[in-house]
């Protein structure tokens, strides 16, 4: 099993290009499948997630290939509506696909993805939304059968309890080709589904409201293959930043998406970092000390502060001046990475939805194994702030969503390799 060695201490300084996001990337293959024709997606990240999504394409019978960063997505020869577990189970997010075969075969057998890292993580609002469009859906030995009887779901009106990223993504997948109108109140209004939102519109499909809470879609009998540049990853950047923050340096990211990211920049700002950002770019630069966060830090749906942020800027300031307080309000098993920060040294109490993080003088390494992807890569930036060397192993959670990250942490001066 593969590890990562870390020997903390060293500043990272220079230019790093942001790579594409894998949220936005994910929805959008599953999309590609709706398209009748070829898709071809740039800023592909390099990501385990990503291949697995490529192989349920194939399994369904689309030819996806790759070519460096970009993707190809040949969906002309779709013949099963059937996704064997084994491949559900490689990915959470396998669940994006229902939407997609919906639109696309009027059918599909899936499963629920198995037990989560970040505790239970239930469909039951994809499920009722895809009901209201008119699709019937029963369980069969832990498998979801989904059937729309006319084979064309019909728009509907739906509210959603909460601006859930997967069931807007489902919905609106499942929306494209129904036959009417569908209107999603309370809808996400994360990027990655604006990103999903754009590739869809260049396949022809009729979406607005997009990046709000309330989101039109006009269902249509067909989309077209189109061109299309993944949106980059703003939880990358951020754990890049968050890296640079701990360890002291200079950084400059470039293929940054600025607005997108600023819930976070204006958090990590109130650390003491100067932080400036240009077109596509954000630059950082962090002296001795970070200070701790006075506000508290609550993880909120878009454009509130990331979930996925959260636990990599606890770690930067596991080390700072001060008390910083999180609460976690997405998912409820979101703190499992402080048990390695505090056997690294951080001072952490975990009271229910809050952590409280007291500043300690330094990090120091230690032997500690990655829990989940974010959790993971908080990991990763404590290890370069820590005195000494840390081991972390359980690393495949984190090239789920971290492009080669010991060469991009080397690339800045950081002592990082895989073993
Ligand atoms: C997506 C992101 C993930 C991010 C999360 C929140 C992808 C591949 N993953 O996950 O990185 O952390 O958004 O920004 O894009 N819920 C229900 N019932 C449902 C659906 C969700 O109770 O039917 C709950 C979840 O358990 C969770 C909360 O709603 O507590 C948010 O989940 P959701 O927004 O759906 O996150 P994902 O789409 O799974």
């Amino acid at each position: 099993m593969q590890k990562l060695v870390v020997t903390g201490g060293k500043p990272l300084r220079g230019e790093l290009s942001v790579q594409g996001s894998k949220n936005s990337a994910l929805p959008i293959m599953a999309a590609s499948l709706m398209c009748g024709g070829e898709c071809r997606l740039h800023r592909c990240p390099k990501l385990t997630d990503i291949y697995a999504a490529s192989r349920i394409l194939n399994f369904v019978g689309c030819r996806c290939t790759f070519s460096g960063n970009s993707a190809a997505v040949d969906s002309r020869s779709i013949d099963r509506t059937e996704i064997p577990e084994e491949l559900m189970r490689e990915m959470r997010s396998s669940i994006i696909f229902m939407g997609a075969m919906l639109g696309t075969a009027g059918e599909c057998t899936v499963s629920v993805p198995g037990g989560c890292e970040l505790g239970p993580r239930p469909i039951d609002m994809h499920l009722t939304a895809l009901k209201r469009m008119g699709v019937d859906i029963s369980e069969l030995s832990g498998r979801i059968v989904c059937r729309i009887p006319s084979g064309r779901a019909h728009g509907a009106k739906i509210s959603l309890a909460f601006p859930s990223v997967g069931a807007t993504e489902n919905i609106i997948l499942c929306a494209v080709t129904a036959d009417g109108e569908t209107v999603i109140n309370n809808a996400a209004r994360e990027p990655e589904i604006c990103d999903l939102c754009g590739f869809l519109r260049a396949c022809g499909a009729r979406i607005t409201g997009d990046g709000e809470s309330r989101i039109v879609v006009k269902g249509k009998a067909k989309l077209h293959g189109c061109e299309y540049t993944i949106m980059p990853d703003r939880i990358a950047a951020a754990t890049y930043l968050s890296m640079t923050a701990a360890a002291g340096g200079e950084i400059i990211l470039t293929n940054a998406c600025v607005p997108e990211t600023e819930p976070f920049l204006s958090v990590l700002e109130q650390t003491g970092c100067s932080i400036y950002t240009g077109e596509n770019k954000i630059y950082l630069h962090s002296g001795v000390r970070l200070r701790a966060v006075r506000e508290r830090i609550r993880t909120m749906p878009h454009p509130g502060f990331p979930t996925d942020a959260q636990a990599v800027l606890m770690a930067a300031l596991a080390a700072a001046d001060g008390t910083s307080i999180f609460e976690e309000n997405i998912f409820d098993c979101r703190y499992r990475h402080t048990d390695a920060l505090i056997k690294m040294g951080a001072d952490i109490q975990v009271l229910g939805k809050v952590a409280i993080v007291k500043g300690v003088r330094r990090l120091h390494g230690a032997n500690v194994e990655a829990t989940d992807l974010r959790g993971g890569a908080a990991m990763a930036v404590a290890a370069l702030a820590a005195e000494g060397t840390t081991q972390i192993t359980k690393i495949s959670h984190i090239d789920r969503g971290y492009e080669k990250i010991e060469e991009a942490v080397s690339a800045l001066g950081g002592d990082i390799r895989r073993a």
